[in-house]
């Protein structure tokens, strides 16, 4: 499962994991699963009609801790009240009809929409249903009103739904779910009405009909920042060269191949961007006229290419850049530092992100990265090696610091 917040985000996180009477009740497993996994505390209540669909005991194994459901089990302790202190959130996966429509008029019948009731932080609800369920107007009513009084909505995809229909109604997949309950959760949101540009993952220079150059980003690390931009308030866009990872949810994205698609797109872009994270690993050179078909490798001795320079995407913008702020990203095998500030002036960068390529560790295709931050207000940063998606916040919360406070 490929996501792109923070690992740390979770760590030691208390979530009251409510789950509720739907057919997508078995994905809210593989949900406290992962939030385990994370580092997070989750206590599940599960209301009577959802333990017809997954057994208390499968929540108990994950996530190693009783399941709640009975609102007169408190022995002495009032359960719907202590749950609801104890935890920092609230997470309801999947939301019933029935549960939104309790939430929404004050009901409290049972454990999980009593101590909805209670919960003074946040509450994230994910509703999940047949899409005439979810098409009628008293389920949207109760929708609007829950957003209404600051609880969360994680609206539901549309697809083929369990009972065979198709339309909207279908819970998010997992790696969607938690990007979504990330975006919610995460505060304070420093980049509100921001527009962020991010650009990620390897251009590719075609050779002939089948052939390219190109170099091994995966497409990770712009997937993290345009994460982690969404969650500080931002309004993302990513302009995606081709990568090898899943896209996050909820961004908008515009995909091109070559360093030249990429020019025309950032051309139409930049103007109207107040930060661009320039990520993507664009091709220094390139065929100028690439072989229409394909190169036979029979009767020739020999083969060689003549490439010319690519064009230098950051350099033909920032001239142009005004007061948008423009951050590079380098990767290099040796003299990091001094390439880093070399490339801050040179290209007038407002923060560059130099990487360290050590192979396996740092750099491509590798889930971390050692990597230092310059800026132009003098500020040079070391990070140890972190996980690409703790760098991403590291490297948005120095930029908020350093330009936005
Ligand atoms: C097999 C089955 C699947 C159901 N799936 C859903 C569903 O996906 N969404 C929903 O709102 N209700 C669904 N229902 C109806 C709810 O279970 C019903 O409204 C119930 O009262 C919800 O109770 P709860 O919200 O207390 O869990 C389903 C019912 C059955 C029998």
């Amino acid at each position: 499962m490929i996501v792109y917040h923070p690992l740390s985000f979770w760590k030691d996180k208390k979530i009251l994991l409510g789950v509720t009477g739907g057919i997508a009740a078995f994905k809210a497993v593989s949900l406290a699963s992962y939030l385990v996994k994370a580092g997070a505390i989750v206590t599940v209540c599960m209301t009577q009609h959802a333990q017809k669909l997954v057994g208390k005991s499968t929540f108990e194994a994950i996530t190693g801790r009783r399941v709640y459901d009975d609102l007169f089990e408190g022995e002495g302790n009032i359960v719907h009240i202590s749950l609801a202190r104890e935890n920092q959130c609230i997470v309801i996966v999947p939301a019933t009809a029935n549960i939104v429509g309790k939430v929404a008029n004050g009901i409290a019948d049972d454990l999980l929409s009593t101590l909805v009731l209670v919960a003074p932080r946040q509450v994230v609800v994910a509703p999940a249903m047949n899409v005439d369920m979810w098409r009628n107007p008293i389920v949207q009513e109760n929708i609007k009103r829950i957003e209404e009084k600051g609880m969360q909505v994680i609206p539901p995809d549309s697809g083929i739904l369990a009972c065979g229909e198709v339309g909207t109604g279908r819970l998010k997949e997992v790696e969607d779910l938690v990007e979504e309950i990330f975006y919610r959760l995460y505060v304070p949101k420093k980049l509100c009405r921001k527009r962020v540009l991010v650009t990620a993952g390897a251009t590719r220079e075609w050779l002939d009909a089948v052939r390219f150059i190109s170099n091994p980003s995966s497409g990770l690390m712009g997937c993290a920042l345009a994460s982690m931009a969404r969650a500080l308030g931002g309004e993302v866009k990513v302009i995606m060269a081709s990568s090898s990872v899943r896209f996050p949810s909820g961004i908008a994205v515009e995909r091109v191949e070559t360093v030249s698609e990429m020019q025309e797109a950032l051309k139409r872009a930049f103007p109207s961007c107040d930060i661009l994270l320039m990520n993507a690993a664009v091709s220094d050179f390139q065929c100028p006229t690439p072989f229409p078909s394909k190169i036979k490798k029979e009767g020739r001795e020999s083969f060689s290419l003549s490439l010319v320079p690519a064009p230098d995407l950051l350099s033909s913008i920032t001239p142009h850049k005004g007061e948008k702020i423009v951050v590079g990203f380098c990767a290099e095998t040796e003299d990091l530092l001094n390439e880093a500030r070399r490339k801050l002036k040179n290209k007038n960068l407002d923060m560059i992100v130099a990487n360290r390529i050590t192979k396996g560790e740092s750099g491509f295709e590798t889930p971390t990265s050692q990597a230092w931050v310059v800026d132009r207000k003098g500020n040079e940063i070391e990070f140890p090696l972190l996980d690409k998606r703790d760098l991403a916040e590291e490297i948005l919360v120095h930029l908020v610091r350093t330009f936005f406070e």
